[in-house]
């Protein structure tokens, strides 16, 4: 297998340049029997380099770890999107990311986008997904495209790359923002029934277009966030940053009732902030509370006038939002819940907009630079309490970690925890397998890959039939 030439990396973000199956990879420990399924991960990884590009537009990389009776094997799969093959066929980028075409590249070529951010399984179909475009239908086994997935035409745009899907009712809820095109203030929402039939399409407007990464569901309620981390199409057309952070412009959160109409939204108002992901929220008593991993300042965009963010305020914290749906107040309540540098929050997804009293999410080492990498993973109960933390050697980084049930009728927390570890002396990547109500005590078993995976974003566990 090829490998990189560099004996040490200091980050694993570039690309790796090869497809592979990889059959009964080496375990150390032993794997828990009763994991029978793949844990399915997307990130980018692009097929050639392109002047200024950031990694984050890179094309999707699908990466499936097949766990069965106790042995193991990898297969990785870039998704082949239109832009994908376009630079095939040229064998050199077409496009610099976010959709611009490079100045040489062929007339009448338009960007599809690079399907790089999630991979979601829902009625029967398995979805890479990423906020610009339509989701991209992937063969489950082979992991080969089948293409873009419409619903027999029933949704069109963008489509986020995270819905949320109801573990009482089996449905898929989602969202798109730039709905009515790019940088402006449309969002779409929709749900698909667990047969895989769209139930519900429209759109509507929000106070300002933003970047909508992700939005919370519970069991009556769907909330749009929308944060100041603009878009504006003046900016863009002046060469100043599409996307920028305007704190100015204060928190919008739209909260709708599931079987009400976008024209009864009501806005909430919150102090400026920006969050790319929530762990879980539901109803209580009158109120919606929901636990998200809230930046101060937005990261990875700058001001308007192109300045940086402040890199102490650009990471993310355990953050409560509550809303009164009492109608006392148009404002909700933001309290962090730690201190901690974390990242990637995950739950028991059968608890997926009820109340919770487990999360799990990646956290940076508190004694590294504030901005350092993901390095651990922090397990935290119902209120962010934290129950256990494992850190792993200086310099490995870890994925989002992905929850896995013991059994279908276990309780909730009681099974394991996925997540994929690079070996930074090594320079090559681990599925580790913790239990995940005693992570204190390290990876149960870890599943040794030859070559690295590069830091990607999420993943999602498809347990055997
Ligand atoms: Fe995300």
């Amino acid at each position: 297998m090829l490998q990189d030439a560099t004996a040490e990396r200091r980050n694993n973000i570039a690309p790796i340049p090869f497809e592979a199956d990889a059959p009964f990879l080496n375990i150390v420990g032993e794997l828990p029997r009763e994991l029978n399924g793949t844990l399915y991960r997307n990130g980018p990884n692009p097929q050639f380099s392109s002047p200024g590009a950031h990694w984050f537009v890179g094309d999707g990389m699908l990466h499936a770890f097949h766990l069965e009776e106790g042995r193991a094997s990898y297969r990785n799969r870039w998704v082949r999107t239109p832009k994908w093959l376009a630079e095939h066929d040229a064998g050199r980028a077409l496009f610099g990311g976010f959709g611009r075409k490079l100045p040489d590249a062929p007339p009448g070529l338009t960007d599809g986008g690079v399907a790089n951010t999630n991979i979601v399984f829902h009625a029967g179909r398995l979805l890479a997904l990423e906020e610009g475009h339509l989701p991209t239908e992937i063969e489950p086994g082979t992991l080969a495209t089948r293409g873009y997935c419409n619903y027999q035409g029933r949704i069109a745009g963008p489509f986020t790359a995270h819905p949320k899907i109801d573990p009482v009712t089996g449905e898929l809820v989602f969202f798109g923002y730039n709905a009515a095109g790019p940088l402006t203030s449309a969002l779409s929402y929709g749900s698909v029934d667990a047969t895989g039939k769209v139930t519900r399409f429209e759109r509507f407007e929000t106070p300002y277009a933003s970047m909508v990464h992700d939005f919370i569901v519970t069991e009556n309620h769907v909330l749009f966030p929308i944060l100041p981390l603009t878009g504006s199409m003046e900016r863009a057309m002046s060469g100043k940053p599409p996307y920028a952070w305007e704190p100015e412009k204060g928190a919008y959160v739209g909260v709708m009732k599931r079987n009400g109409t976008a024209k009864d939204i009501v806005w909430f108002r919150g102090e400026s902030c920006y969050v790319f992901h929530i762990m879980n929220a539901w109803e209580d008593r009158g109120r919606i509370v929901a636990d998200v991993m809230q930046f101060e300042e937005a990261p990875l965009f700058p001001h308007p006038d192109g300045r940086p963010t402040d890199p102490e305020k650009s990471r993310a914290r355990h953050c409560r939002w509550a809303f009164d749906l009492s109608g006392n107040t148009d404002h909700f309540q933001q309290t962090y819940l730690d201190d901690l540098t974390g990242e990637f929050p995950r739950i028991d997804d059968r608890r997926a907009g009820l109340k919770s009293r487990h999360g799990w999410y990646a956290c940076a080492n508190p004694k590294a630079p504030m901005f350092g990498a993901l390095s651990g993973i922090v397990h935290v109960d119902g209120t962010g309490k934290r129950l256990g933390q494992y850190l792993l050697p200086s310099g490995d980084t870890i994925s989002e970690p992905v929850f896995v049930e013991r059994s279908k009728d276990a309780a909730e927390g009681d099974g394991w925890l996925l997540a994929v570890v690079w070996r930074a002396r090594e320079n090559r990547s681990d599925l580790a397998v913790f239990n995940a109500t005693d992570i204190e005590a390290g990876p149960a078993a870890l599943v040794q890959l030859g070559h690295r995976v590069p830091d990607g974003f999420h993943g999602n566990w498809v347990g055997a039939p």
